[in-house]
């Protein structure tokens, strides 16, 4: 995505400590940000550390600038606006058309799309004023990214917590990206590698084990890949879907075709996406001629044998340079477990990033739509909901923001501005 013009607003709640990291990715992805906290969020996070974070000066005061108009410049300039965390008071000044202060009005005087991350206690999320205000923001077009459940700042646990910044900055920049219908070419120079659908592994000359993978999350993966300027190359394992055009088309039928296929062109690739649905079990034998009923039989064992685990073999075998994303689609119903799975698979399988998706008899599979969280090492990195295309999307978004981080170096201690002396 091109350079855009970001506001981050941040409000007077604990977590302002992790806009930081917001505002931190923000330029890290290539944006010019201004910060605008308020007076009750610089109790919380000091205006040095937000300006050379943001490279930017930062402004709160409503009569500072006045020459300038500041007041409404900062929101005519912005391209989007992110305010994280966001209060029950900011929510509600918000909803209300409040302009108090220099991120009222620059809200107000502002047309750029609008993504809030709210944070507060449980029982002020749930309050019915807050409920109906927030109703309102997302009403008008606001996104509203969380809030997340998890430990609060007490010792209490339940809806409320801010959303980790990653999560934020993925959904502020694919609605960024929506809104400006933008033709993003973030991944132009990237080689990148996608296998979609599912293997089959015979049993004789007409019988297979398979499964229900369609192929359409991985051939959307590859047609944005593709879209967002990458050499792609499709492992395509018996889909049933079209191919996309302007990709290499790599087709596969088993666990080992694939194997053989991906483990070739993953050398020297920027990014791996393990989107096909491997089988974990072959048959011991493959029978030469077509497998008859047997006179009096009731029933037929099958030997079945391993399958090599591509992905486990990718991410445990140096591969410094090729970020790996894996997929793992879990029929377990609940939400934390689902995670927790996750999370294990992640590590047991040495990828760098996981596609965490339940599926069952009517969800994810040959469906148009669907539903995934994105597992990083340090947890929940974004959550993509919608179209396979939009999903496509969302995974990208967190792949390239990935990549760019493993190509940045962190600031540190040498790059922040001296303290302001006097
Ligand atoms: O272990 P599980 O099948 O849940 O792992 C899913 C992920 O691992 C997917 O990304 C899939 O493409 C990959 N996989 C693999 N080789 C296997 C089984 C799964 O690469 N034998």
């Amino acid at each position: 995505m091109s350079r855009l013009n970001i506001v981050v607003g941040i409000t007077g709640g604990i977590a302002a400590y992790k806009a930081v990291g917001v505002v931190r990715a923000l330029v890290l992805a290539g944006h010019d940000v201004h910060v605008v906290p308020t007076e009750g969020a610089l109790r919380f996070v000091g205006r040095p550390t937000l300006e050379a974070i943001s490279r930017n000066p930062v402004h709160t005061d409503l009569y500072e600038g006045v020459a300038e108009v500041r007041h409404v410049a900062i929101g005519q300039a912005a391209d989007l606006i992110v305010i994280a965390p966001a209060t029950a008071n900011s929510i509600a000044k918000l909803a209300a058309g409040l302009a108090d202060d220099l991120l009222g009005n620059t809200v107000l005087a502002s047309e750029a799309p609008i993504v809030i991350a709210p944070a507060m206690h449980t029982e002020m999320w749930l309050n019915q004023a807050t409920a109906a205000n927030v109703a309102t923001l997302r009403e008008r077009g606001v996104t509203i990214v969380g809030p997340a459940v998890g430990q609060l700042t007490g010792a209490d646990s339940g809806p409320g917590r801010m959303e980790e910044p990653d999560v934020i900055v993925a959904a502020a920049l694919a609605r960024a990206a929506a809104a400006a219908g933008l033709p993003r070419d973030d991944l132009s120079g990237r080689r990148v590698v996608v296998t979609a659908g599912g293997t089959r592994e015979p049993l004789d000359p007409v019988r297979f084990l398979g499964n229900r993978s369609s192929g359409k999350q991985g051939v959307a993966i590859a047609e944005a890949a593709r879209a967002r300027g990458a050499q792609v190359t499709l492992i395509a394992a018996n889909l049933e879907v079209a191919a996309p055009g302007g990709c290499d088309i790599r087709s596969v039928s088993t666990a080992r075709e694939l194997q053989a296929a991906v483990t070739e062109a993953a050398a020297g690739a920027d990014l791996v996406v393990m989107a096909a649905a491997v089988a974990d079990y072959r048959p011991a034998e493959v029978s030469e001629s077509k497998i008859k009923k047997q006179p009096g039989d009731d029933g037929l064992t099958l030997e079945l044998v391993r399958n090599p685990d591509i992905l486990a073999g990718l991410g445990h075998a140096p591969h410094e340079g090729t970020l790996l994303v894996g997929f793992a689609a879990e029929t377990e119903p609940d939400d934390e477990r689902l995670l927790a799975l996750g999370a294990a698979k992640l590590e047991a399988k040495g990828a760098d990033l996981l596609v965490v998706n339940r599926v069952g008899w009517a969800e994810g599979f040959a469906r148009d739509d669907n539903r995934v969280v994105i597992l990083g090492r340090d947890g929940v990195r974004a959550r993509a909901d919608g179209s396979k295309m939009s999903v496509a999307h969302g995974i990208l978004d967190v792949a390239v923001q990935h990549l760019r981080e493993q190509a940045a170096p962190d600031p540190g201690v040498a790059r922040e501005q001296p303290a302001p002396s006097g």
